[in-house]
């Protein structure tokens, strides 16, 4: 817990974000209030959730259940892609903010940089669109800082070049097998966090170079494959988010922080074939949502 409290990554606004986090998208919608409670016992304080996961609801009753301050966590919500827009946004960050039962989230974020699937040809000035009404959110106080999940350097680029208010994080999927290096160079040649998304590959173990590299350096160093995979994302400067219902693996995630991986484990982890990619791409191929009306 103490070691976690320790572990901050620094953001270009100076402000700082515990090197782990905890995500709570679900693929079925069964109440996790408890599941996050739990996960605030263990010592996390830094969640990630989404209007699409509908579990803005359940983050936000865990948190007034813990009996603690709400300063005492960060929390970080997203837009769904039929949210953008100047009006939209705006209408979506007070729904967001009535399902957590908060007068504020700490990051509030694009889910997705374009509409794919619709007629989007204009998805820069979407996102432009989208971003003046988070600035707004911004000046307003209801928002502390912005960030932007999904975006590859031409999304960011675009961003970047229009903005009043810089994004501070990028979420990308990011685990060993998917290592996305030009994005991640692009994030960090401009000052923007990334957070890794599924930084355990959702548990697939269907790919072999992946599985026998991650073994081999599990026996070597004493740790989980999951250990090994959350301790070369927090080396190479990476934040990731890994989802636990597990009490145990909630647990085993946080205790990355007394080993390092040597650089040449940290080489062949970057290097390897890519492989177990979730499939979903910003400009070809985004998730449809499903929908909860229970949770809406
Ligand atoms: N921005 C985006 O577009 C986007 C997309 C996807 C996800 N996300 C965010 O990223 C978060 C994490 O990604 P994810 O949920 O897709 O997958 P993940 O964190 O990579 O993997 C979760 C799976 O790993 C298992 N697990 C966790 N810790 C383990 C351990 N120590 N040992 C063995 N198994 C372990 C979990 O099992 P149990 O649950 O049984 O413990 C669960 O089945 C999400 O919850 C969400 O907040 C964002």
């Amino acid at each position: 817990m103490q070691e976690l409290l320790d572990n901050y990554f620094t953001l270009s606004d100076g402000s700082k974000l515990p090197r782990i986090g905890f995500g709570t998208y679900t693929e079925d919608f069964s109440d996790n209030t408890k599941a996050i409670g739990e996960a605030i016992e263990c010592g996390y304080r830094f969640f990630d959730t989404a209007s699409l996961y509908e579990t803005e609801r359940c983050l936000g009753e865990a948190v007034k259940n813990s009996g603690l301050k709400r300063e005492d966590f960060i929390i970080e919500t997203k837009l769904w892609i039929d949210e953008m827009g100047y009006e939209g946004a705006k209408a979506a960050i007070e729904k967001s903010l009535k399902r957590l039962s908060m007068d504020y989230v700490d990051i509030y974020m694009i889910h997705w940089p374009r509409q794919t699937g619709k007629d989007d040809e204009d998805w820069k000035k979407l996102d432009i669109e989208t971003w003046k009404a988070m600035e707004e959110m911004v000046d307003e106080g209801i928002v502390k800082r912005l960030g932007v999940s999904n975006f590859l350097p031409h999304h960011l680029q675009n961003l970047l070049d229009n903005c009043r208010i810089k994004p501070v994080v990028d979420q990308l999927e990011l685990h060993p097998g998917y290592s996305q290096e030009r994005a991640l160079h692009y994030c960090m040649k401009n000052k923007v966090l990334p957070m890794a998304w599924s930084p355990l590959a959702r548990g697939r173990d269907n790919a072999q170079i992946a599985n026998e590299i991650l073994s081999k350096l599990s026996k070597k160093y004493g740790r989980s494959v999951q250990q090994i995979s959350l301790r070369f994302l927090i080396q190479r400067g990476i934040l990731p988010i890994p989802k636990a219902v597990s009490k145990e693996h909630m647990m085993s995630n946080l205790e990355v922080f007394d080993f390092a991986l040597d650089g040449d484990d940290l080489s062949m982890l970057t290097n390897m074939p890519q492989c177990t990619w979730l499939g979903e791409h910003p400009d070809f191929h985004i998730p449809q949502a499903k929908s909860n009306p229970d949770n809406k």
